[in-house]
This record gives C-alpha cells, structure tokens and sequence, in this order.
C-alpha cells in the first residue's frame, strides 16, 4: 500500500512561484509515496449556511483530505499570513461542526516568496490553524525557498545545486517521519 499524499497549492495563479515548488518537490518523491494534488480555486467563499448544504467542489475537496495518509502545503506568504484562498479551503474542509476532515491528519508546510524571509511567517501561522484542527505538523526541517526568477521551472526542475540538496532533504526528512507515524 503506497503512503497517499495529498499536496495542496496555496496559490491559484497559473505562474505561480509555490506551484512550481510544489512540482519539484513531487519529482522528489520516492517509489511508494503516491501524490495528487486537491485544487482550491472551485471553492465558494465559506458562509456558515453551507454547513447545511455543502456545495460539490467543497464536498470534492473534503473527499480529498479525507483519502489522505498525509499532506503537503505548499503556500505564499500575503502579508505576513496564508493567503485568504487557502484559509478559506481548510475552513470548508473543517465543516460542519464535529465533520472536520483534518482529525488525525499528517502534514509537512513548504513556501516560497520572493522575500527575505521566504514565507517564514505565512508557515508559521499555518503550523498554529493546522494545530488547532488537530494535525501534527513535522516540526523540521523547514523548506523556506528565496525564489529568484528562474530557480525553478514550470516542470520543477530546480536551476541551484544548494535549493535542490535543501529541498530533498525535506522530502526525505517528511518521508521518514511519515513512515515513523503511520509505522510502515
Ligand atoms: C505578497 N507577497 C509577500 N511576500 C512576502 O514575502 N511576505 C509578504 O507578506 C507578502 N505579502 C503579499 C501580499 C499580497 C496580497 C501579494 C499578492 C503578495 C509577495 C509574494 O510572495 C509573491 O507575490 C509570490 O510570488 C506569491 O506566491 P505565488 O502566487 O507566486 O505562488
């Protein structure tokens, strides 16, 4: 039984920099880790009184998670947060009440931004909603990418030996730290 990872983009943007990112590092996976991607950009905004009537691509979405061994974000950082498209699909995938989908959920946060800080702070508030829906987080290491133009393409190949050794030493980390969790 392959570990099903569920890798979900934070950014609806075709050229996104974190779309590129998160193809790198699904090129990283090893044999036995099978990696779909849940897309966020169909959601409604959250109202309350969908809880009683959840509309498909919400439904979709909760499905998803809910296939999932485990998760990788991938996301931007907008001022200092998550952007509000992403914050709006964990809030769906949360509802209704007591159906949160997330309980007992692996994941591992990557990011990239043009910045200093490479989506430190947007990861960082990520870790805190993510905790509070009850998924562990692995702690370290981090993958904070500093994206220059042309550091990764659009099929994820990485153009900087230091990126690509960093990165894949995430993934492995997340590899072996999941297999330690779910014990296979
Ligand atoms: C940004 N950006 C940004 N970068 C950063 O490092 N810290 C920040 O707080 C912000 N804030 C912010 C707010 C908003 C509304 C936008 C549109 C952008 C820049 C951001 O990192 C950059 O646009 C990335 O390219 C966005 O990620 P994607 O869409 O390329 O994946």
């Amino acid at each position: 039984e392959p570990i099903k990872l569920v890798v979900i983009v934070g950014s609806l943007r075709k050229a996104s920099i974190n779309r590129k990112l998160a193809t790198a590092l699904e090129r990283m996976l090893p044999d036995g880790i099978q990696a779909s991607r849940a897309g966020i950009g169909e959601l409604p905004l959250y109202n309350q009184e969908y809880d009683a009537d959840f509309p498909a691509p919400a439904t979709a979405f909760k499905a998803a998670i809910e296939a999932a061994d485990a998760l990788l974000f991938v996301t931007p950082e907008y001022n200092h947060s998550i952007p509000g498209v992403l914050k709006n699909a964990i809030d769906f995938a949360s509802r209704p009440a007591g159906r949160s989908s997330f309980g007992g959920k692996l994941a591992a946060i990557a990011g990239a931004s043009p910045g200093r800080t490479a989506s430190a702070l947007s990861q960082q508030h990520l870790r805190n909603v993510l905790a509070a829906m009850g998924v562990l987080t692995m702690p370290t290491p981090e993958a904070l990418v500093q994206f220059s133009e042309g550091l990764i393409d659009d099929e994820g190949r990485i153009n900087d030996e230091r990126t690509r050794t960093a990165l894949q030493k995430f993934i492995d980390s997340y590899v072996q730290w999941l297999q330690v969790q779910l014990r296979r």
